[in-house]
């Protein structure tokens, strides 16, 4: 079986690889020659992961699966959620991000949190739906170097480091590694 999934993130791509093993093949944007500027303008993380997915079926005709994430903060009415990319404005700025998300979360006794991933597949004209989650809280201060967007303020439950103070753990537990590992059991189960 032939997949593309539709990000332009080799890290990602690099792990649904590894846990897909030799079974599925999992091509990626590159390799099917699409260098598009791919739309992400619904407004739920399931909205999101659908249309890039149908983005690329549509326009390519490829079987293929998307991933969307966001952190949803309990306090601030799960915002920054869909938004997290783009919460300080355009672009990608992690650090404008984690600084408005720390000024936003100043003096707030609840500090619960949670990433969310959400990955959607087309398969045989079939739209199939993952989600992954990790419950965790959110730091006065950054704390850590490692890891990438939010990581130096989260705070998974039942560990004491940051996201970003961790170093291979994140990626077993993280709510990524759930919606992968949903999803690949799923491919390698072939009920489809
Ligand atoms: P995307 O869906 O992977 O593009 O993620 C959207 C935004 O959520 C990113 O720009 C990051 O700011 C944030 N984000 C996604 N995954 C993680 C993560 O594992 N750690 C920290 N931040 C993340």
């Amino acid at each position: 079986m032939k997949l593309v999934f539709a990000t332009n993130n080799e890290h990602k791509l690099d792990e649904v690889r590894k846990m897909t093993a030799d079974k599925i093949e999992i091509i990626s944007l590159a390799d099917i020659n699409c260098h598009d500027d791919i739309p992400e303008t619904a407004d739920t993380l399931e909205g999101n992961a659908l249309q890039k997915a149908r983005y690329i079926k549509e326009k390519y005709g490829y079987d293929c699966f998307a991933d969307d994430t966001g952190l949803e903060v309990e306090a601030l009415n799960n915002a920054p959620g869909v938004y997290s990319a783009r919460y300080a404005g355009p672009g990608h700025n992690s650090e404008a991000n984690m600084k408005k998300l720390l000024s936003e979360m100043e003096g707030k006794e609840n500090r619960k949190a949670r990433f969310r991933t959400v990955i959607a597949i087309i398969l045989n004209n079939k739209e199939y739906l993952f989600e992954g989650v990790v419950n965790g809280s959110i730091l006065t201060e950054k704390r850590g170097k490692n890891g990438f967007g939010y990581d130096p303020v989260f705070v998974p439950d039942n560990y004491t480091e940051s996201f970003a103070e961790m170093g291979d753990i994140k990626n077993k537990i993280s709510h990524r590694a759930e919606a992968v590992k949903k999803l690949s059991t799923f491919l390698l189960n072939g009920i489809f």
